[in-house]
């Protein structure tokens, strides 16, 4: 068994702090919005595992398939003796990663979701003999000090979830990510690409109705951490796509006219029959777009892989 460490960079009620800070902030502007990051309890966590097993969501298969076929060519272009994982999860991609990188020293999975790391932390350190596995639990948009490992590092940030951040938010976090990287680090950066919007939104609104359960779920967040009175069963999911800012938006729309309270920030929230509240973006990328973001952020992007089907990307990049 390796060493795994886990560390918790916030303290907890900090982790509160900011909950309460953004669910006060969604609910009282207009549309109203959640932050995607709130979806991650345990039981959040383990609804995007089965995401990831059903047959309309292809952007995990996708990429896979990619790591399956360049983690060798990633491996000797980056020689990584750290692997910075940011928004882990599961690690369960990764791990044709950490197999191809022979000369591998630490794997630092990032993630809000101390469940997933632990599971996928533990088991990997137990898998790996040699391997060091220090887990952060951090919100990757806020400044992250990394442990003192050693070089070269190789920060992936994989899943598609960069597009849960709008442009801003990427434009800052890129610049963050970018001032992690030392010369001779590099950035892996999975992105899902545009296409066919029947595709898109199916990969959202499963006939199994997986995803809409995980939307959903950000309300028992809610209700169990601020004692709030959301009714899951009043709100129906909803996928669309937005043609113009080329994202996917997942929203929850009040079933109908209903007053739901917020004892933890004494709040009372009136909804409209039909009103949406905006949960998620996932925006969907081009390349020339991927290769201006990262310049705009000093990184220079060095390959660009694609599965057989062209639906999602994986580049590499490094500091200018
Ligand atoms: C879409 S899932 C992708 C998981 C995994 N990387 C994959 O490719 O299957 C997003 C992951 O990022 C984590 N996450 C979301 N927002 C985060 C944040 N602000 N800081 C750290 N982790 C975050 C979630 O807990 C979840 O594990």
């Amino acid at each position: 068994m390796s060493p795994f460490r886990l560390t918790r960079t916030l303290p907890e009620d900090a982790t509160e702090a900011a909950l309460r800070a953004d669910v006060h902030q969604g609910l009282t502007s207009s549309p109203r919005t959640l932050p995607p990051k709130w979806f991650y309890d345990a039981h959040g966590s383990d609804l995007f595992e089965k995401i990831t097993e059903l047959p309309e969501y292809y952007p995990t298969r996708a990429e896979r398939e990619i790591l399956v076929a360049r983690s060798g060519e990633i491996a000797a272009a980056t020689g990584a003796r750290t692997l910075v994982e940011l928004g882990s999860g599961s690690s369960e991609k990764t791990r044709h990663l950490i197999d191809a990188l022979t000369g591998l020293h630490t794997y630092v999975p990032v993630d809000v979701s101390e469940s997933a790391l632990t599971q996928a932390g533990q088991a990997l350190a137990a898998e790996r003999p040699g391997l060091h596995v220090h887990a952060l639990i951090a919100d990757f948009t806020a400044a992250l000090t990394l442990p003192d490992t050693p070089g070269p590092r190789l920060v992936a940030f994989l899943g598609g979830t960069i597009g849960n951040l709008v442009p801003a938010e990427r434009a800052t976090f890129l610049a963050s990510v970018r001032a992690l990287l030392s010369p001779g680090d590099a950035l892996l950066l999975g992105t899902d690409l545009v296409k066919d919007e029947q595709v898109l939104v199916r990969a959202y609104d499963d006939a199994a109705r997986v995803t809409a359960a995980f939307n959903k779920n950000v309300l028992t967040v809610i209700n169990r951490e601020l004692g709030a009175d959301f009714d899951p069963g009043g709100f129906d999911h909803v996928a669309l796509w937005d043609a113009e800012r080329e994202w996917i938006e997942m929203r929850l729309r009040s079933r109908t006219a209903q007053t739901v309270k917020v004892p933890a920030l004494d709040l009372a929230v009136d909804f409209a029959a039909g009103e949406e509240m905006r949960t998620e973006v996932s925006a969907k990328f081009r390349k020339e777009g991927v290769r201006g973001e990262l310049s705009a952020a000093g990184l220079e992007l060095t390959h660009w892989w694609t599965d057989g089907e062209g639906r999602f990307a994986l580049s590499s990049s490094v500091a200018r």
